[in-house]
């Protein structure tokens, strides 16, 4: 039995909404089939945006989402995606399979996607192969309320009052496919280009600039020691995959070792986390700046994707518990992490929903950030685990993995069992009864191969959790590989 308490810190952290965001990139099917179908679809829809999805999207209480790109967003010319549809230009996404890109999802439709599922705008520009002025005149487009030429131009488009950018990107892995630069370079064109991607309105546009790759600490020593005084956010990029780069292990079957290689990667995002951090004290111990982590999640070789679009994998209970792994990590490090966002919302990557022709299936993803949403916003808590790790195949593994936080009077603990095959038994401590009602949820799975498949949509998905109530503690049993979060008055 391993035992938990929880505690009050001394000082009171929010675990910021944000950390909850999302990713939606012009890559595959994530925007077109995905999000978007045309108003004269016949798969059920409004103003082009499927109906099924739409309504998924409100449902998951997404604060923050993350657009156009990816690597998308430095080939992206934000002119191409206005005006009537019908007289957008054709271009070849030369990131993504050289599709044509035929731009009848631009501004207008993210802008208004974002007010329909009650999402802040986070909008990535282009650096690699755009200019100071593309940039600033897209903001200018969306957010100036005068009598400017652009703001004309966007009332005539249909669009009359102008819209709030909570976050601008400036330029996407500009060490990679946004530029191959070094950071000097990009630092450089950093302060640039950040001083004309400003809002043209009273609400204020965070600037995020392009943060490291995975462990490239240096990247981030440049970027705070040359450009830091002009960002509110740096960003960070690291994807969870068994194996190499080169040769990913599968999205559906595994082995043990591979399974719990992937539980040890996702957990690495803790060290990268405190090391960035680290740098980022240096020059910044007030915690100004926002580490954003705007791209994590699975990336996997998939195994059934055939001709289902590019970076296509299905999901399963493993992804869910990279989710709670990353969300525990993200509140653990709510001071400086202010935002993340999960890659890819729909049909990409570790995607929260998949879907085919008029079909819909909601992933063990959505399932458990949709569970885990009670944290945002919530009063982080102190926790104790009286077990702490265990060997695994070559990789030292939390015996049980633990958050919680206080909101509106609740306590919400969540917690995640990582061991593939054995199961775990917590007991929470009630000494003096602080808590005498509660309920929760388990997300589990017979087999932990087993999806939500089109056919059975319903193979992995919460289900109550009983709560055994003792004296001075509260005990629950997780599974093997799941995930629970419990509510406690
Ligand atoms: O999410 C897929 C791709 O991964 C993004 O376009 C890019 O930024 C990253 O390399």
């Amino acid at each position: 039995m391993i035992h938990l308490e929880i505690k009050q810190e001394t000082s009171e952290v929010k675990v910021a909404k944000e950390q909850f965001g999302q990713f939606v990139e012009h890559l595959g099917r994530c925007i077109y089939d995905g999000i978007w179908v045309g108003s004269d679809s016949p798969i059920p829809n409004e103003n082009g945006i499927r109906s099924d999805v739409l309504q998924a999207l409100q449902e998951l209480k997404i604060p923050v989402l993350r657009w156009p790109g990816g690597c998308f967003a430095d080939d992206y010319h934000w002119e191409d995606g206005i005006g009537p549809r019908e007289q957008r230009p054709r271009r070849v996404n030369r990131h993504w399979e050289r599709v044509v890109e035929d731009n009848q999802f631009g501004t207008h439709e993210f802008l208004e996607l974002c007010e329909a599922i009650g999402a802040k705008p986070y909008i990535c520009g282009n650096v690699g192969s755009g200019t100071p002025a593309e940039m600033s005149q897209w903001l200018e487009y969306m957010t100036y309320d005068g009598d400017s030429t652009l703001a004309e131009q966007r009332r005539k488009n249909g669009q009359d009052t102008p819209w709030r950018v909570d976050y601008f990107g400036v330029g996407n892995e500009s060490w990679g496919c946004g530029g191959n630069m070094t950071p000097e370079y990009y630092a450089m064109l950093y302060r640039l280009f950040s001083l004309y991607a400003m809002s043209f309105n009273e609400a204020r546009t965070e600037k995020i600039a392009c943060g490291a790759n995975v462990d490239d600490y240096h990247w981030t020593e440049v970027l705070m020691r040359d450009a830091g005084g002009l960002f509110d956010g740096l960003s960070l990029h690291n994807y969870t995959f068994p194996g190499t780069w080169q040769e990913k292990g599968f999205d559906t079957h595994w082995t043990e070792a591979e399974w719990c290689e992937t539980m040890a990667k996702a957990l690495r995002m803790d060290e990268l986390i405190t090391k960035h951090s680290e740098i980022m004290d240096t020059y910044d111990p007030q915690r100004r700046v926002n580490l954003v982590v705007d791209e994590w999640g699975t990336w996997f070789a998939p195994e059934n994707a055939g001709a289902k679009g590019l970076l296509y994998q299905e999901n399963t209970v493993r992804d869910a518990l990279v989710v709670a792994l990353h969300l525990h990590i993200f509140q653990r490090h709510a001071e400086r992490v202010r935002m993340a966002n999960i890659a890819q919302t729909v049909n990409v990557l570790q995607a929260m929903i998949l879907t085919q022709g008029d079909k819909m299936v909601l992933t063990p993803s959505y399932h458990m950030f949709k569970m885990m949403n009670v944290h945002q916003d919530a009063v982080r808590l102190g926790v104790k685990v009286s077990e702490g790790s265990q060997e695994l195949y070559g990789h030292t593994l939390p015996r049980l993995d633990a958050a919680a936080t206080t909101k509106d009077g609740k306590t919400h603990v969540s917690l995640v069992n990582v061991h593939p095959t054995a199961k775990v038994a917590c007991a929470i401590d009630n000494k003096g009864g602080t808590y005498s009602a509660g309920t929760a949820e388990i997300l589990a799975a017979e087999v932990l191969t087993a999806q939500n498949t089109f056919e059975q949509p319903d193979a992995v998905v919460p289900r109550n959790l009983a709560l055994q109530w003792h004296d001075h503690r509260i005990v629950v049993e997780l599974p093997p590989g799941s995930a629970a979060v419990l509510t406690l008055t």
